[in-house]
């Protein structure tokens, strides 16, 4: 896995599956001072971290599903398969 591995998890938002937008500026006058950055699912608010999960309070009952994915060298990413996940 390389130093600074990016999350890996699906775009589908598990309130009812809308896809959440890209809101990564800190700050962000339409989510509040307190805003760390993340994403935002437009349709009825909730919002998640750089990994995916869902912040308290939101519509979505859970953090965004992580599908099965295994870094094949520090600039390499395989999604959908796990040969290392305990079976
Ligand atoms: S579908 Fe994402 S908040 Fe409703």
């Amino acid at each position: 896995m390389p130093a600074t591995a990016p999350p890996v998890a699906n775009g589908i938002c598990t309130h009812l599956g809308c896809s959440p937008s890209t809101a990564f500026t800190p700050g962000d006058p339409a989510l509040g001072a307190d805003w760390p950055g993340g994403f935002l699912c437009p349709c009825h608010g909730s919002t998640f971290d750089f990994a995916g999960r869902v912040f308290k309070n939101k519509p979505a009952p859970t953090n965004l599903e992580v599908p099965p994915h295994q870094f094949l060298g520090d600039i390499r990413l395989m999604i959908g398969s796990d040969e290392l996940a305990p079976a």
